[in-house]
């Protein structure tokens, strides 16, 4: 099987989290695009979405589920996404398609996050993904030597302006044996918008997509 027609059978399998669901959380990425194609069948079903980018908005109007502003929602029952990786904790790295930001606020709002993987992303130790930062344009540079200061080697996403006017430092080398800690440190630079550790609030349900079928993993 593929990569792409394993992220294809999680995102089948994330269908179960929506039943009975009005109004959830939709991430980005191609493994929710799958999914966001898949929920076309249940939209009689759904009053609406909450949407962490641009891309999956459109995606999701295009079949015809409404679009619904978090500050109108309220908390939702359930945000379904996907992950660059994440480990047994269920402590992920995202960013990787620049939606972090988007992301962490639905996660955080979130009653419950299903996270929805092919297996490449389940690893022990975060970090071999470069990890995605948002920063300010105008602090970027202040923001990468510190990151430096802490071991990490930052690249410049060049080109890449997320959805809130933000930029993307991609951070290579870090192994991160303490998610939590680490979200926290890089939190407090000044300019940071958003770290792509989800570790402080981490996923509740990993749908891991492997050639055996899906697996349902839960902490
Ligand atoms: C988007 O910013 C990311 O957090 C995505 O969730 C992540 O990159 C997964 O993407 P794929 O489903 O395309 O692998």
């Amino acid at each position: 099987m593929t990569q792409d027609e394993l992220k294809k059978k999680v995102a089948e399998a994330a269908l179960d989290y929506v039943k009975g669901v009005s109004i959830l959380g939709v991430g980005t990425g191609s493994t929710v695009n799958h999914f966001i194609d898949l929920l076309a069948d249940l939209k009689g079903d759904i009053e609406g979405a909450v949407s962490s980018s641009i891309n999956s908005s459109e995606r999701l109007k295009k079949i015809g589920i409404p679009v619904l502003e978090l500050n109108d929602a309220g908390d939702l029952d359930v945000y379904i996404d996907g992950a660059d990786e994440v480990n047994p904790a269920f402590q992920m790295i995202k960013g990787g398609g620049a939606a972090l930001t988007r992301e962490k606020i639905i996660a955080g709002a979130s009653r419950k996050f299903v996270c929805i993987v092919d297996q490449s992303k389940y690893v022990d130790v975060l970090g071999k993904f470069p990890l995605p930062v948002e920063v300010i344009p105008m602090a970027r540079s202040y923001v990468a030597r510190e990151i430096v200061k802490l071991g990490g080697q930052p690249q410049w996403r060049e080109g890449c302006v997320t959805d809130n006017g933000g930029q993307i430092l991609d951070v290579y080398n870090l192994s991160i044996v303490n998610p939590p800690e680490l979200e926290r440190t890089l939190n407090n630079i000044p300019g940071v918008i958003t770290v792509g550790i989800f570790a402080l609030r981490p996923a509740d349900v990993v749908l891991l997509g492997s050639e055996t079928g899906v697996r349902t993993l839960k902490p």
